[in-house]
């Protein structure tokens, strides 16, 4: 008999919109609360690449739910870095700050850890050396470390081949520093965090459908305005997902962020017909939150997965295949690709995991099909290639197998919710 999830929790804030809250906060002139802030190390790796540049952010330490005061004097107060600026593990913090210091009249210098380095940077980088920085790659074409040159920059229209939110930030932040017009233009809806937030602070920009944005250069002072952050619905997610396989469970996730962008876990859980509830729904800075009730419903359906919505899920899907790996038929994703290049090849890692607890699985280029299972033998190494979602994934699958998994390693978690194992505990 598996430990039933029982109880509320509030799960730490958003990692997206507090990188956004940080970076953002240096656009405009003063001093920012930001409450609710992000303690993953990912966060922590753009205060460091910040604070190199010369911004002042007072920020607690070994607190899980702090809060930062950033102090700026808008785009002309990002200087020259006093060093390398190390990004970790963390590919938002990399893509937006590499967007963000084009249009500053410095050199910087980035890099970040051993996985980090085999993701691809070309998607922001020659568009921003199309808008006038210079870009010199320092070990490998088309990967970190890199320099960048900032200059003099012209806007550009790009239409993006990958619905990446990350790419749309950083070509956003560089077109508020370029002498036109800079149009970014999605092929699907991802995350519109950025939209919300330029609303929130006052940062001018054309939103001219769902999917195209515009912004011109910012020559207006923005005062600082204080944030609070949502919590986040992708840490949230292991939560919904345990809760929804685990007979007995019944929980209650508290102000969780719910943008359209990030909901695909909500929806596809409902699809297979677990019991979910959506209640009080309010809003955080421009972001709407809501209290998000899970009680387990007996054994979930089949699903499907499109390309059109993978950028909502883009991060749930390794919880989302335990799921499958549990429901009465089979779930099907497609069009996910880009997990091939977050920070392992996950789809790899979901297939090798998935089927070493004894779940049948057909891997393809872009998805998968997981076929459910009453009972999974488990007993099996769970690999995660230091992956914190592959990783939170195999301790989720470990309360569900019959045999307890050897996992690789429980330390990069903290990449994205330090206190992960913690407050999973707490619940069961
Ligand atoms: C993010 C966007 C997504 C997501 C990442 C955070 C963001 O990446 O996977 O964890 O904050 O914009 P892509 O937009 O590159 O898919």
């Amino acid at each position: 008999m598996h430990k039933a999830l029982q109880g509320t929790i509030a799960v730490p804030g958003d990692k997206s919109i507090t990188h956004r809250a940080l970076i953002f906060a240096c656009l405009t002139s003063g001093t920012t609360r930001i409450e609710g802030l992000s303690p993953a190390h990912d966060c922590l790796s753009t205060v460091g690449c910040l604070r190199s540049m010369g911004v002042d952010i007072d920020l607690p330490a070994d607190v899980e739910t702090p809060t930062a005061i950033v102090t700026s004097k808008g785009l002309g107060g990002i200087g020259k870095p006093s060093k390398i600026l190390d990004a970790g593990n963390s590919g938002t913090t990399i893509r937006l700050l590499s967007g963000f210091v084009a249009g500053r009249p410095h050199i910087y210098e980035f890099d970040g850890d051993a996985s980090l380095r085999k993701r691809p940077m070309k998607r922001v980088l020659t568009r921003v050396a199309e808008m006038g920085a210079s870009i010199s790659w320092l070990q490998t074409e088309g990967l970190a470390p890199f320099r960048i040159k900032g200059g003099e920059l012209t806007g550009k229209r790009f239409d993006l081949d990958v619905a990446s939110a990350q790419v749309e930030t950083a070509l956003l932040l560089a077109g508020l520093q370029a002498g036109a017009k800079t149009t970014v233009k999605l092929p699907h809806a991802a995350r519109d965090h950025t939209r919300r937030m330029f609303h929130y602070l006052g940062v001018p920009f054309d939103a001219e459908d769902e999917l195209t944005t515009s912004v011109s250069k910012l020559d207006i002072e923005i005062p600082s305005k204080d944030m609070v952050v949502p919590a986040d619905i992708s840490s949230a997610a292991f939560f919904m997902v345990a809760a929804a396989i685990i007979p007995g469970s019944s929980i209650t996730l508290k102000n969780v962020g719910i943008n359209s962008g990030r909901t695909l876990i909500l929806d596809v859980l409902s699809r297979m017909n677990a019991d979910i509830k959506v209640i009080g729904v309010n809003s955080h800075s421009g972001e709407p939150v809501a209290d998000i009730r899970v009680r387990y419903n007996g054994e979930l359906s089949s699903a499907t997965v499109t390309a059109q919505e993978i950028a909502r899920g883009i991060d749930e899907i390794p919880i989302l295949a335990l799921a499958g790996a549990f429901c009465k038929g089979e779930l099907s994703v497609s069009g996910a690709e880009e997990l091939r290049h977050k920070e392992s090849d996950r789809l790899q890692l979901i297939a090798d995991n998935m089927r070493a607890i004894g779940a049948e699985l057909d891997l393809r280029e872009d998805g998968f099909t997981i076929r459910g299972s009453k009972q999974l033998k488990g007993g099996s190494h769970w690999a995660t290639a230091d992956d914190h979602r592959l990783a939170m994934t195999g301790m989720v699958a470990n309360l569900v197998c019959e045999n307890e998994l050897k996992l690789e390693e429980t330390n990069s978690p903290r990449i994205s919710y330090p206190n992960f194992a913690d407050d999973l505990q707490s619940l069961l």
